[in-house]
């Protein structure tokens, strides 16, 4: 059985054919789908989902491509989501410095809100850094955030960066990336311990190989698992083992709804 720890089913993308899209990841041996939100009207779409489909958990929250989008009035409609018995996180929240399309201080401002909402509310958080290595460390080094813990998702910096955010006691998470040829990603993987790792899709984006550039959806998340036990040279059950184990250590709602 495997986990989607990251995947945007609240995108139009799966408007058309979403029940297909399930039923094939259960087909697939994806008993759990985390979906995880940019703004407010994904997050309530994520809510939505999660409440009518067993398989699909929510994690709600502003991207920092949408981090224009965020007014301090509206953080009451989230700290409501986050009491949701299927919102499992707060994410994908962070800071991304790549495209650039929100001043520095803007994204910091609405990263440092949500992580604040993770410690009041007790979830964990769904990071996304984009050549902002320095500046999300710096605010998840906060001692006010000690106790906030979560995971790097689609993994995209370096193995002492990779080390540094072990050792917060964050995990990291890995797409489809790993599976392209030239990718850095395997390689950092493979110096990574199997207990810190779990595994997403990120669909609609970032297809795996043979699917490469089509629309990913969480029933490819087996290529990804196929490259993670081809690196680490164990068993693919062993790893559906051990990055189920690690989502359900992190997501601990995602443990109760299902029970
Ligand atoms: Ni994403």
């Amino acid at each position: 059985m495997f986990i989607d720890s990251h995947c945007h089913l609240n995108f139009s993308a799966f408007d058309e054919d979403l029940d297909a899209v399930v039923h094939r990841a259960v087909e697939a041996g994806v008993d759990r789908i985390i979906v995880a939100s940019v703004d407010e009207e994904s997050s309530r779409k994520a809510v939505e989902l999660a409440e009518r489909t067993p398989q699909i958990y929510a994690a709600v929250g502003i991207h920092p491509q949408d981090a224009q989008k965020y007014a301090e009035e509206s953080i009451r409609i989230f700290q409501d989501w986050a009491r949701h018995p299927k919102v499992v996180a707060i994410g994908e929240i962070g800071l991304d410095y790549y495209r650039d399309y929100n001043p520095k201080e803007l994204q910091v401002r609405v990263f440092k809100r949500f992580v604040r909402l993770a410690k009041e509310t007790g979830l964990p958080i769904i990071v996304h850094n984009r050549g902002a290595d320095s500046d999300v460390m710096a605010v998840l080094s906060d001692p006010r955030f000690k106790s906030v813990t979560g995971v790097f998702h689609c993994f995209s910096s370096d193995l002492s960066y990779a080390r540094n955010v072990l050792q917060r006691g964050y995990l990291i998470s890995f797409t489809g990336i790993v599976t392209f040829k030239n990718s850095e990603s395997a390689a950092i993987l493979r110096e990574l311990p199997e207990e810190k790792l779990m595994l997403e899709t990120d669909a609609p984006l970032l297809a795996p190989e043979p699917h490469r550039g089509k629309r990913n959806e969480p029933a490819f998340i087996k290529f990804v698992a196929e490259k993670f036990a081809e690196v680490k040279q164990i068993s693919l059950d062993e790893i559906a083992k051990i990055t189920t184990q690690n989502a359900l250590r992190l997501f601990p709602k995602l443990r109760n709804a299902f029970d």
